[in-house]
């Protein structure tokens, strides 16, 4: 008998709600407790949140909201306002579908989201996560909500085996068996903070858990949810031009709409190849500005995406005297607020690191 065979499954949302009470993370779309949440809110912040984390999404949403405080003004809105306010958030075509559903709502509905799944799914931006997350969230709808930190939950409450993508259904099906019919948004937004912050990825706060002595894993949390190896990946390399202006500024480049990390802001590099490397000339001949010494970095920025690996060498120079004014250049101070894609991230440590 494992220790969940005596553990009725409906204490196991009563021990995480009462957790989620006095633990909530606060966040600014995020209804007083008792309160009735926002709609607009919920929905606003669920799309935003598909991309990054709850701290970037933070300022970007009060933003937002200032700016266009319900959705028949932001159905209103220029697109172009709504993608620059968008900008650094990621990708482009979540904000012109942002747009896309806040007219739909705005003209077929009165401005007002409906509350079940399935019609939430045919707007434009939202699919299975956001619509259950809304549903939940604003609505009080018994939905199930599995994200990636849900699925993680699920994985060790369950001491699930079976590895990820393959345990995607099962893990869903489990989570969908605790989904309370009593505050269900208040739970879904539970499970998701017990995953940011107590069932982390590395080293899991079993201690603090509220469902450590009902959870199935707990012996080899660390070591859940498995995944399916990854089949062998070509190495690609390149060379990433990190150029500060006299005011430190660093130059970004927005990538193109179609095709990987589409529309997202980069620091500009070489295109990523699998023949051999380029000789130090070859690269600083493909900078985006000429006329700069560029100094090769020590050691490499590592990237794993799905299909392939990439090495990128990372040039320095400070670029002097005048600058094409339709570039885009970013403080150093603003890159932390920036959601850029993880690869750049890890390019601007690497680069900070060794100036
Ligand atoms: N991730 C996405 N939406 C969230 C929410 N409402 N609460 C916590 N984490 C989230």
């Amino acid at each position: 008998m494992t220790p969940l065979d005596d553990i009725p499954d409906s204490s196991r949302p009563a021990l995480i709600l009462e957790w989620y009470d006095r633990n909530r993370r606060d966040m600014p779309w995020r209804a007083a407790p008792g309160m009735r949440p926002n709609s607009y809110h919920v929905w606003l912040s669920e799309i935003m949140l598909q991309q990054t984390t709850v701290a970037t999404v933070g300022p970007y949403f009060n933003r937002f909201i200032a700016r266009w405080p319900d959705m028949a003004a932001l159905a209103t809105a220029d697109l172009d306002d709504i993608l620059h306010a968008w900008q650094g958030l990621g990708y482009y075509a979540r904000a012109q579908n942002l747009h896309r559903c806040a007219q739909r709502v705005a003209q077929e509905r009165g401005g007002v989201l409906p509350e079940c799944e399935t019609a939430l799914r045919t707007l434009p931006g939202i699919g299975r996560y956001t619509a259950a997350a809304i549903a939940a969230i604003a609505f009080g709808r018994r939905a199930t909500v599995v994200d990636g930190n849900v699925e993680r939950v699920m994985a060790r409450l369950f001491a699930v085996t079976a590895p990820l993508p393959g345990a995607k259904n099962e893990l869903y099906r489990l989570a969908q068996s605790l989904t309370p019919a009593r505050r269900p948004g208040d739970y879904a937004q539970a499970v998701m903070d017990l995953g940011a912050t107590i069932c982390t990825p590395r080293n899991p706060n079993c201690l603090l858990c509220p469902w450590s002595q009902h959870c199935a894993g707990r012996d080899r949390a660390a070591e859940l949810p498995r995944r399916a190896p990854r089949k062998a990946r070509p190495l690609r390399r390149g060379a990433a031009f990190w150029l500060t202006r006299e005011d430190g500024a660093v130059l970004l480049r927005r990538r193109p709409e179609k095709g990987l990390l589409g529309g997202m802001m980069e620091i500009p590099s070489t295109p990523w190849r699998e023949e051999p490397v380029l000789s130090h000339a070859q690269a600083c001949a493909q900078a985006p500005l000429s006329a700069v010494n560029w100094r090769a970095l020590p050691g490499v920025v590592r990237h794993d995406f799905t299909h392939f690996q990439l090495e990128l060498t990372i040039l320095a120079g400070t670029l002097k005297g005048d600058f094409d004014p339709d570039l885009h250049w970013c403080p150093i101070d603003g890159l932390p607020d920036l959601a850029l894609p993880t690869l750049m991230k890890k390019v601007v440590r690497h680069a900070v690191a060794h100036l």
